[in-house]
């Protein structure tokens, strides 16, 4: 069944993980699409695996300059958007003493000034009835060492939320979050964490899990999917865990 048909969604950061895995499933669902990242060669490789009707916009998601463009491009090709998932992102630990001024900034201005302004750009554009979407974590809600500025800039997206959901109500647009527990996607790779850290989170976070293991992208995107769509009709502020029961048990 068709649960998007018609609808113009935006996913930040969709060339890989969570983003990319949700793409599709809104593609499946008879969504347009436009996707970004930061790189058109990272886009070029993820769309090999799309089929529907779809756009790849580079945007680098700290700049307002991007997200201008970003919004400008989406409503050339589609018209109004209906659906703005804000899941691009970026994981950066460093233990209290290591921690710098340029990793907080870049950590803020990825996760926070990011989505905040991306959507600041997108609300004119937006259809009555849409669905705005971002993407926190479990670790708003729970201390680990070294997430200082990781966690403190998704305890932001948490707040934004809220806001945004009680400034768009009265548009019957709805403004939720998906926090993921640990999900296996290429971000832990991706930064400043090293190998041998990388490892002992990857054996110590399924202990931690209820259900003993890490989450898949796809169990994200289904719960994208289901904000998107009219099936959650009545759910507006709300932060959704998607953790395996890590941040609920
Ligand atoms: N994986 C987890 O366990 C987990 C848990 C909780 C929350 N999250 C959150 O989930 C979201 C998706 O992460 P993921 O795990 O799916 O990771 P991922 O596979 O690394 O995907 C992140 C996406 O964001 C894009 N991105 C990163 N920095 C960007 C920037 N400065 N400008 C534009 N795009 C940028 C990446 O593009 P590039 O191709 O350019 O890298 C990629 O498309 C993030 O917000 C993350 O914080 C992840």
């Amino acid at each position: 069944m068709s649960k998007l048909n018609g609808k113009v969604a935006v996913v930040t950061g969709a060339t890989s993980g969570m983003g990319l895995d949700t793409a599709k499933l809104f593609l499946e669902h008879g969504a347009k699409v436009v996707l970004t990242g930061r790189s058109q060669e990272k886009l070029d490789a993820a769309a090999k695996d799309l089929t529907g009707d779809f756009l790849l916009v580079p945007a680098e998601a700290s700049s307002t300059a991007d997200s201008k463009n970003l919004i400008a491009k989406t409503v050339e090709k589609f018209g109004k958007i209906d659906i703005l998932f804000l899941n691009a992102g970026i994981f950066r630990m460093e233990p209290l003493g290591n921690l710098t001024e340029e990793i907080y900034d870049e950590v803020m201005n990825v996760n926070v000034k990011g989505p905040i302004f991306t959507a600041n750009e997108a609300v004119d554009s937006l259809n009555d009835g849409g669905s705005v979407i971002f993407n926190t974590s479990i670790l708003n809600v729970k201390g680990f060492p070294a997430m200082t500025a990781y966690a403190a800039s998704k305890a932001a997206l948490r707040s934004v939320t809220k806001t945004f959901a009680a400034e768009l109500g009265g548009r019957n647009i709805r403004v939720n979050a998906i926090s993921p527990g640990p999900i296996d996607t290429p971000i832990y790779g991706k930064h400043n964490v090293p190998q041998d850290q990388i490892n002992e989170m990857a054996g110590s976070f399924p202990a931690m899990v209820p259900l003993g293991r890490f989450g898949a992208g796809k169990e994200i995107a289904t719960v994208a999917l289901f904000l998107a769509s009219d099936d959650s009709s009545f759910i507006n502020g709300a932060e959704i865990p998607v953790d395996g029961g890590f941040a609920q048990v």
